[in-house]
């Protein structure tokens, strides 16, 4: 047997196999993704590149596969290796970052990016990754493991969904975390750690999904103690989330002269330091478009529309206000120069600028 002997007692008997089964299941249904080396090819002796799985794993954070992948392509196009992308500009990489959302993430990219080239390339275990800054317990298991091969566990929100059905776990939330947090480095085989990761990945993302579990094509249902129940979806039994709060604003889509007026957020809190319409606070009561407009000279200006945009802590609607306005300082950008708008703002945008904003 392959898992690590001196755990052994921590694993539940029926689940001693599971990285067996998963990966004999791997071998053939293992998803084309750009970062990966697949299971012929590794037996072919490719090896991935440790930038390319550290740049995937940090974009995938909170982001579907179709959608990371895009600007993981974009990324690996225009900055090839980690020592183009340390040499970056902050404001090139965070406007390529505009839509992926959760920006202080681009943030650590750059410079985690910058300490990596610094020292010549990627430390190669987990322990030491994950002082890097950026990288959680998640994220340096599955480095570790995919890229350099260590027997490492890599337990993220779909690992705990299918370990909470393996093992019938009904508990409270933060008790089978827990408990799937101690199992998973036992079952992790010492001689494809990586794979197993990318197996468990694709196993959660294509077969135990969050609603509708496919038991009947799942390598590992007949180790599962949910689907012996009957009723595998039941599992995790998380409470019910509170709903979001509510936010108000207002932005201001201000021209002149055919440009437009474009703020930079500070560099402290929500979407810091990303590009940005003018706007109002954000919070419970009406939004004071007033002073927003009358900031602009923009008083005759109109609302043409609202958008609504939901953040990881509150939701937000905003009234988009355009109109005429005085050119004052700042930064005024033709239609056509304004990129790298977070997703709020580039909804807003394309409701007076429909061709300009870019689609994310
Ligand atoms: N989700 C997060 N990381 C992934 C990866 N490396 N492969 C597939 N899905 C993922």
């Amino acid at each position: 047997m392959l898992v690590n002997e001196r755990l052994r007692p921590l694993i539940p008997t029926d689940l001693h196999d599971l990285s067996h089964h998963v990966l004999v299941w791997y071998e053939d249904a293992a998803r084309d993704l750009p970062w990966r080396i697949g299971p012929a090819a590794r037996r072919a002796g490719q090896r991935p590149d440790p930038y390319r799985i550290w740049l995937s794993e940090i974009m995938l954070q909170q982001t579907t596969i179709p959608h990371g992948t895009r600007y993981f392509l974009v990324f690996t196009q225009r900055w090839p290796t980690v020592a183009d992308l340390a040499a970056a500009s902050d404001e090139d990489v965070m406007a390529a970052w505009a839509g992926l959302g959760y920006y202080a993430r681009a943030r650590n990219l750059l410079k985690c990016a910058r300490v990596v080239a610094e020292r010549g390339g990627f430390p190669e275990t987990s322990a030491e990754l994950i002082k890097l800054p950026g990288i959680g317990p998640y994220t340096a298991g599955a480095i570790a493991s995919i890229a350099f091969g260590e027997q490492a566990a890599a337990v993220d929100g779909n690992v705990e969904r299918v370990m909470s059905r393996l093992l019938a776990d009904g508990r409270d939330w933060a008790e089978v975390k827990a408990r799937v947090r101690d199992v998973m480095p036992t079952l992790v085989p010492e001689d494809r750690p990586g794979e197993f990761a990318e197996a468990m990945m694709d196993l959660g993302a294509t077969i135990c999904t969050p609603k509708s579990p496919n038991c009947l094509i799942c390598p590992v249902s007949k180790m599962c103690a949910a689907r012996a129940e009957g009723d595998p979806a039941r599992y995790p039994l998380k409470q019910k989330k509170a709903p979001k709060p509510k936010r108000r604003g207002a932005v201001l889509i201000a021209e002149a002269d055919g440009n437009v007026a474009v703020v930079r957020r500070p560099e402290k809190g929500l979407l810091g330091g990303m590009l940005a319409l003018p706007s109002t606070e954000w919070g419970e009561g009406a939004p004071d478009s007033e002073a927003l407009l009358k900031q602009y000279g923009a008083k005759g200006a109109e609302k043409i529309g609202e958008v609504r945009h939901v953040f990881t802590h509150f939701e937000l609607t905003l009234d988009v206000y355009r109109g005429g306005a005085v050119m004052g300082d700042g930064d005024w950008r033709l239609p056509a120069d304004v990129d790298g708008l977070p997703s709020v703002f580039a909804k807003a945008f394309r409701l007076a600028h429909p061709l300009n904003a870019q689609k994310r």
